[in-house]
């Protein structure tokens, strides 16, 4: 487990030859195998004037909103303190680092290249060192991320993050990719109930009505047992004081202005400090991967015997 410096993207040949085809491939490769995809300096543009405009935003203190964020479908952002900024500026700007991250993940990750959906982005200017949340939403704490709102059937969870903060590092803890884990801890987090329950003509209906209810406008949300057992493994890895203590880890410092790509859902991580950072989440299609057998709902469908997704 580690981090792979991407040197080759920023040479002015890529894209003009087969080569950028072939260390994208080594590129998608190694954050599939659970590396860190590394960047010193943001190789995407973000204007100074926006950098500057960010630096100053605020979160109001109620701790309601995790972080600021952004959903470009809507084209809107959350949690932000009202007065520190004005709305319409702060939404332009995180349109177009959202765009931004997206024009750059298509020409980085070629095998990837539309087949994703995007998700949220966000902006952290909280420090995280000393946050007093709730466990399951605690960040210093090692997790695989699931969303409760945002179920994924197996495709994968994508972050690009940026330290926008002009003289502190953020500081990242890793563990061991998930498949390690998952063979440890998936009996006593439930995978097997979960797979036999799935398979329940009750459990059927119940998720059949649920997609009734969708398809007539009702706010609820299917879950596939895929992210049942993600959801309940993210809360039981911060809830596990032995996993969080004894397992191997990797301490990171991703400097000012450096922009970093990993597969959350696979790569246990923490952050320790740091203010300030962008984010943007993608949704890849399992489809486009190119070792599909290690991605998480393959590694559970493995361990269960039995299908997890769809
Ligand atoms: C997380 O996804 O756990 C947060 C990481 C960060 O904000 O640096
Ligand atoms: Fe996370």
């Amino acid at each position: 487990m580690g981090l792979v410096e991407a040197a080759g993207f920023s040479k002015a040949s890529w894209g003009a030859s087969g080569q950028a085809a072939e260390e994208s491939r080594r590129y998608c490769g190694a954050l599939e195998e659970g590396e860190i995809l590394f960047f010193r300096q943001t190789p995407f543009p973000i204007p100074e004037a926006h950098k500057r405009f960010l630096l100053n935003v605020r979160q109001p203190n109620t701790a309601h909103h995790k972080n600021i964020s952004y959903k470009p479908g809507r084209n809107r952002v959350l949690g932000f303190a009202r007065g520190t900024a004005d709305e319409a500026t702060l939404v332009g700007i995180m349109h177009d680092y959202s765009q931004a991250v997206c024009n750059f993940v298509n020409a980085l990750l070629l095998p990837y290249a539309g087949n994703w959906q995007l998700d949220y982005a966000s902006f952290r200017p909280i420090e995280e060192e000393g946050r007093d949340l709730p466990v399951s939403k605690r960040n210093d704490l090692l997790h695989v991320d699931s969303f409760p709102t945002r179920p994924s059937n197996g495709n994968r969870i994508l972050r690009v993050f940026t330290n926008l903060n002009p003289a502190e590092s953020r500081i990242w803890l890793t563990s061991e990719p998930f498949q390690v884990w998952a063979e440890r801890y998936g009996d006593s987090a439930g995978l097997p109930q979960i797979a036999a329950h799935s398979r329940s003509p009750a459990h059927q209906m119940l998720r059949r009505a649920v997609r009734l209810g969708q398809a007539l406008g009702v706010p609820l949300t299917d879950r596939p047992p895929y992210d049942e057992f993600m959801l309940r493994f993210h809360h039981f890895m911060k809830n596990n004081s032995s996993f969080q203590k004894d397992c191997p880890k990797s301490r990171w410092e991703f400097p000012p202005g450096a922009t970093w790509l990993v597969f959350t859902d696979m790569v246990p991580h923490a952050v320790l400090s740091g203010r300030f950072a962008l984010e943007q989440t993608f949704f890849v299609s399992r489809n486009a991967l190119l070792s599909p057998e290690k991605a998480p709902y393959r590694v559970l469908e493995r361990l269960a015997g039995a299908p997890l997704t769809g």
